[in-house]
């Protein structure tokens, strides 16, 4: 059992990677302000959890980038240590960092808020990290940093060339991490940089919920299959791919919250290290295809309608997983049809998400 700070924890990412997490017997400390989730995901993830998790779970509203929040997290993974009379009493051993704004529209539009809370929240974090001893850290990189990528399946030692602020502030911690890592030893840090994350749960209690009218692809068509929108635009039909739609390597988000699991089992058990990992599952699908394997998932028609291409999309990114592969002894085993078969199972039962 290790005593786990989740930042962000009750976001997407963050809430089935906390119940994957529960499920393997860590004992967790969420810190999250809530400014892109709800406190029910974290209710529901307890539920789902079962009985007695939720002595495991421990919530804090606040904020990465107020060192008093970091503080009270950290005196928080300092209680369970008491009380679980654990031999080490830094309190929290590692930290699973998914805090952070993600939409790339929107880090053109306000930077600063980006570079902020991407930026000098990870600054602030790693801070309080060094301060109280912790020197393990799972964070959530992007593939977006890999811009407009020369080959595809992208190998992790692709140039890292960010099109948008998002990307930027992503690569800019990749980059600190790395100079934090060099300058005193005892870190172990691992950046995973996630590809196309859809789906949800296959219960269908937790799930996507984006604020407002969806970015992605994969919430787009769900809400549209929902009732909730009209019709998918399909951003571009002349990319030089088979069907001439953008491919995208997605990953069922439990895929990918076995891939922290297993991340952080590697870094808790060696020594000294930094990993630098693509998570993805090396398979391409287009829009188009999406769209088909929705409809069979759903059993309904998605109408949409082909508009010309969204700046700053590139025609493919797939990874190359194999680095994760050899090093996390983890790949991934969902389906696109599993992917759209979760997704509905979510927003069907969730129209309006946890509102
Ligand atoms: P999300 O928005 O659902 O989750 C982020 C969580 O962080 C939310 O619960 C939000 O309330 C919280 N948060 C934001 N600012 C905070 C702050 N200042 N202090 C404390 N909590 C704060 O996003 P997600 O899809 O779960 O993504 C998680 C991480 O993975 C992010 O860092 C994102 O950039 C990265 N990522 C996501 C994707 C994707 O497509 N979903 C792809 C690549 C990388
Ligand atoms: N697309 C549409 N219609 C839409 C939305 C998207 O056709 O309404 C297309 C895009 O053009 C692209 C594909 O669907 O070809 C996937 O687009 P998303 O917006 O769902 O995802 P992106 O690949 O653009 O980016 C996502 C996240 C980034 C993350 C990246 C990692 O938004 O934050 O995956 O590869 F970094």
């Amino acid at each position: 059992m290790a005593r786990l700070l989740i930042t962000g924890g009750a976001g997407f990412i963050g809430s089935h990677t906390c119940l994957v997490l529960l499920e393997a017997g860590h004992e967790l400390v969420v810190l999250d302000n809530y400014a892109n989730s709800s406190p029910e995901a974290l209710r529901r993830v307890a539920e789902l959890a079962g009985p007695g998790a939720a002595n495991h779970l421990h919530v804090i509203e606040g904020d990465i980038r107020q060192p008093g929040d970091l503080e009270r997290a950290f005196t928080a993974g300092r209680a369970i240590t008491a009380s679980a009379q654990s031999a080490n009493a830094a309190g929290i051993d590692a930290v699973i960092h998914f805090a952070g704004l993600k939409a790339v529209g929107e880090s053109v539009a306000e930077p600063l808020r980006y570079w902020d809370v991407n930026v000098t929240g990870s600054r602030q974090l790693l801070a309080a990290m060094a301060a109280n001893g912790c020197r393990t850290l799972v964070f959530s990189s992007s593939a977006t940093l890999y811009g407009y990528p020369d080959t595809v399946p992208i190998p992790e030692s692709a140039p890292v060339c960010p099109i948008n602020p998002y990307g930027h502030s992503k690569a800019a911690v990749e980059r600190m991490l790395a100079d934090v890592a060099a300058s005193e030893p005892g870190w172990r840090i691992a950046s995973l940089r996630y590809f196309n994350p859809v789906g949800a749960h296959p219960s269908g209690r937790i799930g996507e919920d984006p604020n407002g009218i969806p970015n992605n692809l994969f919430p787009f068509i769900s809400q549209v299959a929902v009732g909730r929108r009209e019709q998918v635009q399909v951003f571009g039909g002349d990319w030089p791919t088979a069907d001439g739609s953008g491919v995208r390597d997605y990953i069922h988000v439990m895929d990918l919250a076995e891939g922290h699991l297993a991340a952080l089992e590697v870094l808790l058990a060696g020594e000294d290290q930094q990993l630098t990992l693509n998570l993805g599952s090396g398979q391409g699908h287009s829009v188009l295809e999406v769209i088909r394997a929705f409809e069979a998932a759903c059993g309904q028609r998605i109408p949409y309608v082909i508009t010309s291409r969204r700046s700053g999309d590139a025609a493919s990114t797939v990874a190359d997983p194999g680095h994760a592969k050899s090093l996390l002894s983890w790949q991934t085993s969902r389906t696109l049809q599993e992917m759209c078969r979760d997704g509905w199972a979510w927003q069907s039962a969730n129209p309006d998400g946890y509102r």
